[in-house]
């Protein structure tokens, strides 16, 4: 079977390359590598030690995408191209709607013209809102966005879950990410932030790797254990298994489902930062400084729905995914850059 990853060069596009590969699927990838390096995909092909083909170009250019779909038989795709800083997103509204909403009705026209009936869409758990309680759970209503990648990710979901109405063939799996972090467990492949990191363990890994001085923890005065958000965090490898069970699933259903990947265990900043000097055995000079606008205290999954269904269920512990981010952080201190 073969899979079209359309922002495939990407931190989670990448390593489900890798586990799509390493399960006996054949890989295709786009991207314009807006946020990404050619030499991600290189480093996934020396990895696995198979071919990726591989396309530079823009999910929203049509004719590229149909020339794509021509020279190649596409089983399934999965949609990881998007722009995803929620701070950015504030202040460039209009390019996130634009990139993120127009990337996916390129590719459902141009499914639709091929013969390709299959997507699976790379959601998160930020379409739950301000207002769920958690566990979140996938039978929830949609909630209230803070910002506007958060609504291009809910109004993707409605774009794709209509879709699927209207055309019986058609088969969408939504996934809904909770905080992936970690690496593949070689160190070949990572996150390679461009610029200062939004996200907690880049920043943690940059900080430990002396690429920055601290960390500065956003709050420690919320109704928390600690004080200190907390968070459902995910290793990367599990996300991408969910994305292999994910196209087996898509391939044999036809309509929406949705499927929140997450562990189900929430856990703190402080927990973070203790759990990854304790694993690496190295210090994170962090700073404790004001909350962060539109952060929510906590919430985590239930994801009994992707065990009950799928077969997932996330393998590795926190000491995991923090070992595996420093594996990757120490060996490529510049990311990507030699
Ligand atoms: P990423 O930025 O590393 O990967 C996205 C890839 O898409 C990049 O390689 C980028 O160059 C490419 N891209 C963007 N717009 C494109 C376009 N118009 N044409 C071609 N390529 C394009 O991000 P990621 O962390 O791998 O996230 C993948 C997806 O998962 C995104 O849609 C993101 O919103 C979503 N998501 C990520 C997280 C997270 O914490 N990383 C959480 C929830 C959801
Ligand atoms: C953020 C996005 C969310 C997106 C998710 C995964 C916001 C409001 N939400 O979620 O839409 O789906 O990333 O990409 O940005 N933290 C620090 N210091 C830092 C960085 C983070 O203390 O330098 C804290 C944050 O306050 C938060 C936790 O670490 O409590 C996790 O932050 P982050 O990795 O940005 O993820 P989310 O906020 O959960």
């Amino acid at each position: 079977m073969k899979i079209l990853l359309a922002g495939g060069a990407g931190y989670i596009g990448s390593h489900t390359a890798v586990a799509l590969l390493d399960a006996g699927y054949d890989v295709v990838v786009v991207d314009n590598y807006c946020n990404s390096s050619p030499e991600a995909v290189k480093r996934v092909e020396e990895l696995t030690g198979k071919n990726v083909v591989v396309y530079a170009a823009d999910v929203k250019d049509k004719a590229a995408m149909q020339q794509i779909f021509a020279e190649n038989k596409i089983d399934c795709v999965i949609h990881f191209a998007g722009l995803k800083a929620v701070g950015e997103s504030v202040q460039k509204p209009i390019a996130y709607y634009r990139n993120n909403i127009d990337t996916t009705l390129t590719l459902l026209e141009v499914m639709a013209e091929s013969g390709c009936h299959n997507i699976v869409f790379s959601s998160s758990a930020t379409v739950y809102g301000e207002k769920n309680a958690a566990p979140y759970m996938e039978t929830m209503e949609r909630g209230t966005c803070s910002n506007p990648y958060g609504w291009t990710k809910s109004m993707m979901e409605q774009i794709l879950q209509d879709a699927t109405v209207a055309d019986k063939d058609l088969s969408v799996v939504l996934l809904r990410y909770f905080n992936p972090i970690g690496a593949h467990e070689s160190g070949m492949i990572g996150e390679d932030p461009q610029g200062i990191p939004n996200n907690l363990m880049p920043y943690i890994a940059q900080v430990a790797v002396g690429r920055r001085d601290k960390l500065t923890i956003f709050g420690n005065d919320y109704p928390t254990p600690d004080g200190t958000c907390r968070r459902d965090y995910i290793h990367v490898m599990d996300l991408a298994d969910g994305h292999v069970k994910a196209v087996d699933f898509a391939v044999k259903n036809k309509g929406t489902e949705i499927f929140n990947l997450g562990t189900g265990t929430p856990y703190s900043v402080l927990d973070i930062v203790n759990a990854f000097e304790k694993s690496n055995n190295i210090k994170v000079n962090y700073e404790f400084g004001p909350r962060r606008a539109g952060d929510l205290p906590e919430f985590w999954a239930n994801s009994d729905k992707a065990h009950e269904i799928l077969g997932w269920v996330a393998k590795h512990d926190l000491e995991d995914m923090c070992r595996d981010t420093w594996n990757w952080q120490s060996k490529n201190p510049q990311g990507y850059k030699k």
